[in-house]
């Protein structure tokens, strides 16, 4: 596709879009009960970037699962666009690390999966895969089959798939984390054409700090124990964004001692919790 400025497609409606109200998960290990997620509560608003940020272990795959609608066994409440999500009410797109194509389909044929539901005509399948083709920037590759793809490819084969039945939201679980630097970076400028294409939210897992505040207009801290998120901090950089800013970097460091990286992150998250940009949980 032609290049988009690199920004969003602008804020949305004052309601929010997704809402988790006293939200606990339990899994059952070995006949004990563990809590993962404790009363979490947040909203997303329409078309709005959430990334989500938390040590391994803490539960961000469980909630990225609850909120697509592939785990419905939670407590509390969760409603996307008012309602509860589900499979197949074609609410949201997911996209995983790994990109879990076909081997033996092409690049249209795994993104048409994501259209085998809604029995189009084929032309109609064929107008939106290539479409969706364009917008992830893989034309000429129509015919490829997985092997012949790098990663990076690979992933926006997947992200096109996540889309192309033009869900409103998209969820991402660390699906740049496999990928070499210069290649993840570039996905990062893929993402945001995506986004000022088209009308999605957004919700990201990832580990990588620079990467949420590349991104996001917001980005969520999880505890460790299950409870309370642990902070939220709005990004108030503009578009696009440029990681050697100062006021990226500041926002980076923010983040790095709300998650307590480094041999002063409690004191740094002491001294985080006082500006006026983050909002605390605990
Ligand atoms: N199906 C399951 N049955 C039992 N326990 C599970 C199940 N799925 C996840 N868990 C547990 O829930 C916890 C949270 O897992 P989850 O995958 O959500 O973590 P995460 O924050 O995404 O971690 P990572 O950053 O490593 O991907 C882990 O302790 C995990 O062992
Ligand atoms: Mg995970």
């Amino acid at each position: 596709m032609n290049s988009p400025a690199l920004a969003p497609s602008g804020g949305g409606a004052s309601c929010p879009f997704v809402r988790l109200h006293g939200v606990s998960k339990r899994f059952q290990v070995a006949g004990s009960t563990r809590a993962i997620l404790a009363d979490l509560d947040f909203d997303i608003r329409r078309k709005e970037f959430v990334a989500i940020l938390g040590e391994s272990g803490c539960g961000k795959s469980t909630l990225l699962r609850l909120l697509c609608g592939l785990d419905s066994a939670y407590d509390g409440q969760i409603l996307v666009d008012g309602v509860a999500p589900e499979i197949g009410n074609d609410e949201a797109g997911v996209v995983f690390q790994d990109p879990r194509l076909f081997p033996w389909l092409t690049v249209e044929q795994n993104i048409a999966l994501g259209l085998a539901r809604f029995r189009l005509a084929r032309a109609e399948v064929g107008q939106r895969v290539n479409e969706h083709i364009a917008l992830v920037g893989l034309a000429g590759f129509e015919r490829a089959l997985p092997h012949q793809l790098s990663g990076g490819m690979a992933q926006r084969v997947a992200l096109a798939r996540a889309i192309v039945a033009r869900p409103a939201f998209l969820l991402l679980d660390e699906p740049f984390s496999a990928l070499d630097a210069l290649t993840r970076s570039q996905m990062h400028d893929q993402l945001l054409r995506i986004r000022a294409a088209t009308d999605l939210t957004m919700l990201l897992v990832t580990h990588d700090v620079e990467e949420a505040v590349y991104l996001a207009d917001r980005v969520v801290v999880m505890a460790p124990r299950p409870g309370p998120l642990r902070a939220t901090v709005d990004i108030e950089l503009g578009w696009p964004r440029n990681r050697a800013d100062t006021a990226f970097q500041r926002n980076r460091e923010r983040l790095h001692a709300l998650l307590g990286h480094g041999a002063n992150g409690a004191h740094a998250i002491h001294a985080t919790l006082s500006t006026h940009s983050v909002h605390s949980h605990s």
